[in-house]
């Protein structure tokens, strides 16, 4: 013991505890307050007060996660507080309402030493009971903040439900609609990815990680994940050290400056190394390069599966790699509990590293507040969910999110149209519309295709239907009476796509066509001499082969979740202008695959090396979507023709609405930098803005660029570089050029 200690020791300020001196405040009462308990305590403070009281075991509980709630995984450890160990870290929390969890707690404060809440947490991906469009969908929306407000009311409903913590948002680029978790990210563009993460981690933590709604954002999958080799899940995934820094990690170091305090540990094989054992990207990136103290959580058993991948024998030793890599907490593998005490007194996990994976947890739970409100407030659940206010604006990010992908004129629907027939397998139905990770969703709230479609144009129309086939099969038996409502009819509305358990988690799939019977019913609709309007409501992108052309008119409307079909019908009617612009590729085949647009420069150009069989182009490119607007865009002026290396400029655009119909638009800024000693993506976005234009009206759009910020590159170690030279702005189909210059 220090003088130091011995002398405040004498004072009254520490005690001695199981192996450390511990501070303690007194209070103005003079009655001892116990730092970590003491809510004007620093954090820090707090944090290291309450470890130093912890027995080893305290410490290893406090990395395991169980689950917990009324269902069928074998993981569930049921729902008798008393089965839950008092020194859990935390729980995966099923239940719908927050009953259960305050049962739960209060056991632990009750009854455990040092009484340390549990955090709960749970997949809030794109709504909680109020379901919001996938987030693929919210990303072709280029509007963060409707992002963002999706997110805080998800927060909202999830919190006062129970829940501290969302595994969300998935920042994985994917460029491979194989795979079917494309549902649950943002896109093919890092920069974009970025920008939704940094938003619904502003929507889930809230001015105050603390605050009455806020919940704890978790960025997952680090890192990588959407990679996996041919779209198939769980698999390896090469990453070169250059596309680790230029392409997977940027959207996680963007939502980590928005404040996320969790991050969640992939799956996949980077190239050798599993993800939920790779001390570099979880220790020398994410903490030693970019700073981040909270912590780390395996995904499921994912700790456990380094058996499978061939990089343990077995789970201790799994368990000793993944600790040491940097995984704070073990998500059900049941790894940390049962072996990291033996692993310290084997010499082979230190006491530091579980000090700081446990200090890294303690941090979290003290910023949330848990220590201070570790039980929620009893709210019903007609207050909590699906209020008017949230199904507003589960519509509002609905009508954004849709991409009109074709358009012969056909929309909006005339009035003159009299008889519209409604059909396909999404048109009666609410389950499917929720899409992938939809939570507590309930098929019974969600607004259908067909009664949507009535409401909106029942007033002056007959709308009828006939539900034609179903997803999949070969049951044709219902296309005659669809084919005779067609014939009866003015125009056809097929509301088309896949299932909802064709996307999302352990749903890849080898082909990305609609199902051949989908195909078939389109064909026939189209061959009656009606006009056709393809909805789709789908998890990825899709290859339209063979039916793009047999139809007047696409929408896009992904799965809208419980309030998109009112949006989907305000678009048909022109009652909403769509304004969603893809944030992921159509490929034109399967065979184009993978196929995105931040590609690099080919050796040849012109037609050398491209497909001898079919064009190379896709069948819809990233930022493609209609309106029934139509803009002008102006040549772009910059403020400088030269800059230096550390400079600033302004480049500015106008966009005309030359249109009859006010509308939004979304100007997308890139850049391009031909000549690099590494080479560089043909373009890459670093801006974008979204506006109402009315009629007529010219608008000014500006990009305010920082040389180092927007122009730089990074190298396959993550060093930010930039080189003089000629680099270009480009905007549609506009080109700009500035020349960097060092002095
Ligand atoms: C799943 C998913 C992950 C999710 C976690 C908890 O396997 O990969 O995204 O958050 O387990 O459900």
């Amino acid at each position: 013991m220090s003088m130091k200690q011995l002398s405040l020791l004498t004072l009254g300020f520490f005690f001695i505890s199981p192996g450390n001196i511990i501070s303690a405040n007194p209070s103005a009462a003079g009655k001892e307050i116990i730092v970590y308990k003491d809510k004007s305590a620093k954090v820090e403070d707090r944090v290291n007060d309450l470890l130093g009281r912890m027995t080893l075991e305290e410490k290893v509980m406090q990395l395991n996660q169980y689950v917990v709630g009324w269902n069928d995984n074998e993981n569930n450890i049921g729902v008798t507080p008393s089965e839950i160990p008092l020194t859990l870290g935390s729980l995966i929390y099923m239940p719908e309402d927050a009953g259960l969890r305050n049962e739960i707690q209060d056991n632990v404060l009750k009854k455990s030493r040092l009484g340390i809440p549990l955090i709960f947490g749970y997949d809030v991906i794109h709504g909680f009971r109020t379901i919001f469009p996938i987030p693929l969908a919210q990303a072709c929306s280029w509007n963060p903040q409707l992002v963002e407000n999706s997110c805080k009311i998800a927060a909202q409903e999830a919190k006062q439900s129970g829940v501290d913590w969302t595994f969300s948002p998935m920042l994985d680029i994917a460029r491979d609609p194989r795979w079917g978790r494309v549902a649950e990210g943002y896109g093919e563009d890092p920069y974009a990815a970025g920008v939704y993460g940094a938003a619904a981690v502003r929507g889930y933590q809230g001015e105050c990680l603390s605050g009455k709604f806020s919940i704890a954002a978790c960025l997952k999958h680090f890192v990588g994940y959407g990679a996996s080799e041919a779209g198939r899940d769980y698999v390896y995934s090469e990453i070169s050290g250059q596309s680790l820094w230029d392409t997977y990690l940027p959207p996680f170091k963007a939502a980590l400056s928005a404040g996320a305090v969790t991050v969640m540990s992939a799956f996949n094989d980077i190239s050798g190394t599993p993800a939920s054992a790779n001390s570099y990207i979880l220790n020398h990136v994410l903490r030693d390069t970019w700073g981040f103290n909270g912590f780390v959580v395996s995904d499921w058993n994912a700790i456990a599966q380094l058996i499978n991948q061939g990089m343990a024998p077995d789970l201790k030793t799994a368990s000793k790699l993944s600790l040491n890599a940097g995984v704070d907490m073990d998500m059900i593998a049941h790894g940390y509990d049962t072996y990291l005490k033996e692993l310290v007194d084997e010499g082979k996990v230190s006491m530091k590293t579980i000090d700081e994976a446990v200090k890294r947890i303690l941090r979290v739970k003290f910023m949330l507040g848990l220590f201070e409100n570790p039980f929620t407030e009893s709210v019903p659940s007609t207050e909590r969910f699906l209020t008017s206010g949230n199904r507003a604006a589960a519509t509002k990010m609905a009508e954004e999110s849709m991409v009109l992908l074709k358009n012969n004129g056909l929309l909006p629907l005339k009035s003159d149209f009299k008889r519209i027939a409604v059909m396909g397998p999404l048109a009666k139905n609410g389950d499917d519309l929720l899409g992938c990770w939809s939570g507590h969703g309930v098929a019974s709230d969600v607004k259908q295709l067909f009664e949507c479609i009535e409401a909106e144009f029942g007033k002056y129309c007959s709308v009828k239907y006939a539900r034609g086939c179903d997803f999949d099969g070969a049951d044709k038996s219902g296309f005659t009476e669809a084919l005779n409502l067609a014939r009866a009819s003015d125009v056809v509305i097929m509301c088309m796509g896949e299932k909802r358990s064709w996307s999302g988690e352990n749903n890849s799939r080898a082909c990305v066509s609609l199902p051949d019977v989908q195909k078939e019913l389109i064909k026939l609709m189209a061959g009656a001499g009606k006009k056709v309007v393809l909805v789709l409501a789908n998890g990825r992108p899709l290859v339209l082969d063979g039916i793009e052309d047999k139809v007047d008119a696409i929408l896009d409307i992904w799965h809208p979740g419980t309030d998109g079909a009112p949006a989907m019908a305000g678009i048909l009617s022109g009652r909403v202008n769509p304004s969603g612009r893809l944030a992921v590729t159509f490929p034109l085949s399967q065979g184009q695959i993978p196929i995105y647009y931040n590609r690099r420069s080919p050796a040849r150009t012109g037609v050398q090396g491209r497909y001898t069989d079919m064009s190379s182009e896709p069948m819809y490119p990233f930022g493609y979507g209609l309106s029934y607007s139509e803009f002008e865009y102006g040549n772009l002026t910059s403020s400088a023709k030269a800059v230096k290396l550390d400079g600033r400029f302004r480049v500015e655009v106008s966009v005309t609405n030359v249109s009859a119909v006010d509308g939004m638009e979304t100007v997308f800024w890139f850049i391009q930098d031909p000549y690099n000693l590494i080479t560089r993506p043909m373009k890459e976005l670093k801006h974008f803005e979204k506006r109402m234009i009315r009629s007529g009206e010219t608008q000014k759009f500006v990009f305010d660029i920082d040389v180092d910020r927007d122009l730089s590159f990074v190298d396959s170690y993550g060093k930010k570089s930039i080189e003089e030279g000629m680099v270009y702005i480009i905007v549609k189909d506009k080109r700009i050029g500035i020349e960097l210059v060092k002095d």
